[in-house]
């Protein structure tokens, strides 16, 4: 098969695009490299079966040229910066809903029909139900990143349904592991590298949160499209356990052998749009036969591992 992936220099798409090559596909990565990293691309390229392209989603005839002959688009191009929206909003509405939409007509345009779309747990806002279900109530949203991706999942099964494609959603919780480059392991790392005695944490650090090791996340993108053929086929992905993150602050600081003091800004949140209890229903996703490898601790501290390897990961700004 032939796959093209937008967003493919980033956390996610780099480990999708090595995981295909190593089943023996074809990939094509397209990306502006905005947050991307050729480092991440340092295996691919060494492939035959690789393709790079620098480019933007907002370019949608250099991108429908790029994928013409591909099989299936893993779109996971984005502003995946949940916590600054307010300081931009235009932001989210073009690099999340604008380009999913162009996206959308690039494949229209090339003749592909099927996608898989990177959306988020943020979707559910402070969901009234817990574990949350994928047909959870219409949520309210809470962030102007939820409400972007929202917006995508909706353009998705609009084309799903007036154009004949098949759309593959996927509403994701925090994801952690190999090539990890923002969130909050990354933060605290930074931090206490150059503080090992203090960390500080927004909120008040009981906020509930569940994690996913991104080759969990992999393997359940995969199962889905594998086994999956409706024409919108929603699924979230997460573990069946959450934590604080005063848990996963111990943990990193565990990893790193520091035992620093914690503070805290206060509040049940870290910023305006955070869930303070985020813990996705998986029944779904599990009825496929998935099932995560990692716990929630095993993947914070494989995290750590990894960023402590790769310490130009924590200078680069991007
Ligand atoms: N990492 C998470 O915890 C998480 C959780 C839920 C959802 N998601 C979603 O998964 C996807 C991947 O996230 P990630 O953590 O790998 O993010 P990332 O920032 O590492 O990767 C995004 C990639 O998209 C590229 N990109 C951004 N704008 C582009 C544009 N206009 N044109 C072409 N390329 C562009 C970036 O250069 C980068 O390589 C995103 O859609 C994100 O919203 C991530």
């Amino acid at each position: 098969m032939q796959y093209f992936i937008t967003g493919g220099a980033g956390f996610i798409g780099s480990n999708m695009a090595d995981r295909l090559l190593k089943d023996g596909h074809k990939v094509t990565v397209y990306d502006k490299f905005v947050t991307g990293h050729r480092e991440f691309l340092e295996e691919a390229l060494k492939s035959s079966d690789f393709t790079l392209i620098e480019g933007d989603c907002a370019d949608e005839d250099k991108m429908a040229e790029a994928m013409k002959g591909s099989d299936m688009v893993f779109h996971f191009a984005a502003n995946a910066d949940v916590r600054r929206g307010l300081e931009h909003p235009m932001k989210d509405l073009e690099q999340n809903t604008n380009n999913t939409f162009h996206v959308l007509e690039a494949m229209r345009k090339a003749g592909v029909g099927r996608i898989g779309f990177s959306s988020t747990g943020s979707v559910y806002g402070e969901a009234e139900v817990i574990p949350t279900p994928e047909n959870a109530p219409f949520p309210v949203q809470t962030s102007l990143y939820g409400a972007s991706k929202l917006a995508g999942e909706g353009l998705i099964a609009a084309y799903c349904e007036g154009y004949g494609f098949t759309g593959y959603i996927f509403r994701f919780v925090s994801i952690l592991g190999e090539r990890y480059p923002h969130g909050h392991v990354y933060d605290f790392c930074k931090a206490l590298g150059r503080d090992p005695e203090n960390l500080h944490i927004l909120g008040d650090g009981h906020q509930k949160k569940s994690y996913l090791y991104v080759g969990d996340c992999i393997n359940a993108i995969l199962t889905v499209v594998d086994k999956c053929s409706d024409k919108v086929n929603i699924y979230n992905l997460g573990t069946d356990e959450y934590c604080e993150v005063n848990d996963s602050a111990s943990w990193i600081a565990s990893e790193l052998g520091v035992s620093p003091k914690f503070t805290y800004s206060g509040g049940n949140k870290g910023w305006i749009g955070d869930n303070p209890f985020i813990y996705l229903d998986t029944k779904k996703i599990r009825s496929l036969g998935w099932i995560p490898e990692l716990t929630i601790e095993q993947a914070v501290r494989r995290t750590v591992r990894y960023i402590q390897k790769n310490p130009w990961l924590l200078e680069d700004g991007k």
